[in-house]
């Protein structure tokens, strides 16, 4: 499955810039609740440049279980592959790790049915925005009977004044913001309503706020690695540098103390059965 848009997503910013995003402090919990097992097939969605995948999911299926590594972004993808050849867990090959492109959207698409023991998803479902619910019945699709889903996703009031700042600044170039906001940031009624709609039963699905420290290149890093869909949809005329800063300045007086920004997360995390 290959995607024909433009990819937007650059390995390197996102490995310099957000690294914190796969660290084992963040992710341990929703890998905990996967809970995964030797033996297990397990999709990674949105697995990026596969330092989970990796690190991860790949250790815990062994032996004789096998892992599938699907992204939307060619150029993490391509990371996520150099990684597998450097990763010596990848070339013992006790397990194999196998990578796709596409949109999550298209799981249904795939050809594949009940073909998974688990669907694991780390800060990648709030990007499948048109329609989750389709992305929901895709991964209830490619699950075995008693198959886990288990993700962590931004959840309502993620990046809370980020988003509202950068509304209302594009707002002041002319650009309505709405239109290209690409993230789904649930209630956790709203994505239980969601995973059952498709037959899902739903084991958890909560809130976790988690203020989370961004690295050196602070929020200005953070905007460009993430905020792509909003910066490009500024006018050619206008200095996208000059717009970043002014998001910047507006928000330091909640979000940077002392050197150090701070960005307000706010997880949304789940885990539902294949009934
Ligand atoms: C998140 O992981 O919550 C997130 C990352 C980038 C943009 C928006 C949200």
């Amino acid at each position: 499955m290959s995607t024909s848009k433009e990819d937007k997503w650059s390995a390197e910013r996102y490995n310099s810039n957000a690294s914190f995003v796969y660290s084992s402090a963040y992710t341990s919990p929703t890998l905990d609740l996967l809970s995964a097992r030797p033996g297990e097939r397990i999709l990674d969605l949105g697995c990026g440049s596969g330092e989970l995948t990796l690190s991860a999911l790949l250790p815990a299926v062994q032996p004789n279980g096998s892992v599938v590594g699907f992204d939307a972004s060619p150029d993490l993808l391509a990371k996520a592959r150099t990684n597998a050849a450097s990763s010596p867990l990848s070339n013992e090959a006790t397990v194999p790790v196998t990578w796709i492109e596409g949109d999550g959207h298209d799981l249904e698409k795939s050809g594949e049915k009940e073909a998974f023991d688990a669907v694991f998803s780390n800060a990648a479902l709030h990007w499948m925005k048109r329609d989750p619910a389709q992305v929901v019945r895709g991964v209830y699709g490619l699950l075995k009977p008693g198959g886990r889903f288990v993700g962590e996703m931004g959840g309502a009031m993620n990046m809370i004044g980020v988003r509202s700042v950068l509304h209302t600044v594009l707002g002041e170039y002319g650009v309505d913001a709405a239109a290209v906001d690409p993230w789904f940031f649930p209630t956790p009624a709203q994505y239980s309503a969601i995973l059952q709609a498709a037959g899902f039963g739903v084991e958890s699905c909560e809130l976790i706020p988690r203020p989370t420290p961004l690295p050196e290149s602070g929020l200005a890093g953070w905007l460009d690695t993430f905020a792509f869909a909003f910066l490009d949809a500024l006018p050619a005329t206008v200095d996208r540098e000059q717009v970043k800063a002014e998001v910047c300045r507006r928000l330091e007086v909640d979000m940077k103390h002392g050197e150090q920004w701070t960005t307000m997360y706010v997880r949304l995390r789940f885990k539902a059965r294949k009934e």
